[in-house]
């Protein structure tokens, strides 16, 4: 199964791909957790990275084109993978199109996970994450474990400001990936509302419905 996971930022991408990696036994490849790893190492693409992911912009296609593709054709992506915040401009899912027809390989799915903008603001700025696992919270709608509670980190990108900003690139670069994968009749919505439990159940539904 070679799946894309599209989504405001706070729509539950990541809680969701965390969820569904046992049950489809496929890599959840996120380029923002690359990215994240990048500057956290220093690498020169990480310092490249950091100012544009720090105000809420996007990382230039020609940084996180490469870096995603490359990523997919490593072994344990060969039979599947889950793609979290890739592509996310028009240009990036022409590239990804023309990777994959070179490869013969076939998109099975395109996941839209869809959360109104008025909650996202209360999503991104409660998120905690716990830099030992990579596991996600949020201190109202998934409360941590209190053993854990004192090593949570929140992102540097996970302030109003550039959340907000966020939004706003989503609306204009990365909604436009919604017509063009519609087109290929690869889109299925998921609606991201309710409890991570209850938006679980849909996606594997969605998931198993489609094959
Ligand atoms: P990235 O890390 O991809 O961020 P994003 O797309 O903005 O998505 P998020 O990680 O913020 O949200 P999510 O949907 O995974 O939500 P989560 O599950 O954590 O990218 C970060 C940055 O990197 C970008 O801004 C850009 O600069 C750069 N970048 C990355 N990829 C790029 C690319 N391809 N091109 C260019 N630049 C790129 O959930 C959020 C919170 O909500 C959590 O606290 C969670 O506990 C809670 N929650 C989850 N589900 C529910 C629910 N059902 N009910 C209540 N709360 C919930």
């Amino acid at each position: 199964m070679r799946m894309i996971l599209v989504g405001p930022p706070g729509a539950g991408k990541g809680t969701q791909a965390a969820r569904l990696l046992d049950r489809f036994k496929i890599p959840h490849i996120s380029t923002g957790d690359m990215l994240r790893a990048a500057v956290k190492s220093g690498t020169p693409l990480g310092v490249e990275a950091a100012g544009y992911m720090n105000r809420g912009a996007l990382v230039p296609d020609e940084v996180v084109i490469g870096m995603a593709i490359e990523r997919i054709s490593q072994p344990d992506a060969s039979s599947g993978f889950m793609l979290d915040g890739f592509p996310r401009t028009r240009p990036q899912a022409e590239a990804l199109e023309a990777a994959l027809v070179d490869a013969g390989i076939k998109l099975d799915a395109v996941i839209l996970i869809q959360v109104d903008d008025s909650l996202i603001i209360e999503r991104i700025t409660g998120r905690r994450t716990d830099p030992e696992t990579g596991a996600i919270y949020h201190m109202t709608f998934s409360p941590p474990p209190a053993d854990v509670v004192d090593r949570l980190v929140q992102r540097k990108d996970d302030t109003e400001e550039a959340c907000a900003a966020r939004l706003v690139k989503y609306h204009s670069d990365t909604a436009p990936i919604i017509p063009f994968y519609e087109s290929r009749a690869l889109l299925t919505r998921v609606d991201g509302l309710g409890s991570p439990d209850e938006v679980t159940k849909r996606m594997i539904d969605a998931i198993e419905g489609l094959s």
